[in-house]
């Protein structure tokens, strides 16, 4: 039976936010270290999760945390970015994550964009065989767009849907420019994991910061389970948390 509401907890800042949250992936590591086992974290990219990354290569570089039982898979890809492009969410995970941390690099896991189109197909059905095979995403770590969307799973896509080729949202474009240089430099489509398939996570932790963020969170937090909102989805997880900062948090309580 889905349930209603999602479990939300506000913060200071976001820095002490995802402290929380790696303190929760920390002690989960570790705990499976202990039994000899792996870790599966799905990781999100973006601004958001960047203080995350700076917490856990703080505990892999003064705590002791090893990440050598970790395995892990990204949430999504743009389509049709060369390997090399700075953009790319391989290459900002290396750079913000995995360069400076001891996961090994064959555990680590991405969703292919350069892949010509008839590819890619196939690689999102093998991706989804490669998360099963590990055992399932233990924690997964997600963002929320200002359209609501998990992953790059953009307003109206079904709950059950599977990892795949998507076309990019106008807001989605619009917040990448950035990374791009100009909105025509931004990859019209992608590939992302499905919201089925980020529902299978055993948890999930939704980050969210700042005002930018506080209408769409409370959308997804006290609005209608919708495909409007693909992060209100989270809603029928038993174990998805929504991690806010003051400022996301704001508009909560208003009418
Ligand atoms: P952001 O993106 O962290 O850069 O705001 C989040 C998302 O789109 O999921």
């Amino acid at each position: 039976m889905a349930k209603k509401t999602i479990r939300f907890r506000i913060f200071e800042n976001p820095d002490s936010a995802s402290a929380q949250v790696a303190a929760e992936m920390a002690l989960l590591i570790r705990e499976r270290a202990t039994l000899g086992r792996n870790a599966v974290i799905g990781f999100s990219t973006g601004k958001t999760p960047l203080p995350l990354f700076e917490e856990l290569i703080y505990l892999y570089r003064e705590e002791g945390l090893s990440f050598r039982n970790v395995i892990s898979f990204n949430l999504d890809e743009y389509l049709g970015l060369k390997t090399d492009h700075p953009a790319n969410i391989r290459n900002f995970m290396q750079r913000n994550l995995f360069d400076h941390i001891d996961i090994p690099q064959g555990n680590i896991h991405f969703l292919r964009g350069e892949l010509s189109s008839g590819k890619i197909k196939a690689h999102c059905v093998a991706y989804e065989k490669e998360i099963t095979d590990a055992g399932g995403i233990d924690f997964q770590i997600l963002g929320i767009g200002r359209n609501g969307h998990i992953g790059f799973n953009e307003p109206g896509t079904p709950m059950n849907s599977r990892t795949s080729r998507v076309i990019l949202g106008d807001t989605t474009r619009e917040d990448a420019v950035p990374d791009f240089g100009a909105i025509e430099n931004v990859p019209i489509h992608a590939v992302t994991m499905g919201c089925g398939t980020i529902l299978e996570a055993r948890k999930i932790i939704l980050m969210a910061w700042g005002l930018k963020k506080s209408r769409v969170v409370r959308r997804a937090i006290i609005g209608p389970v919708t495909p409007k909102v693909t992060a209100s989805y989270l809603k029928t997880h038993p174990a998805a948390q929504v991690f806010l900062d003051q400022a996301a948090a704001s508009v909560l309580a208003q009418d």
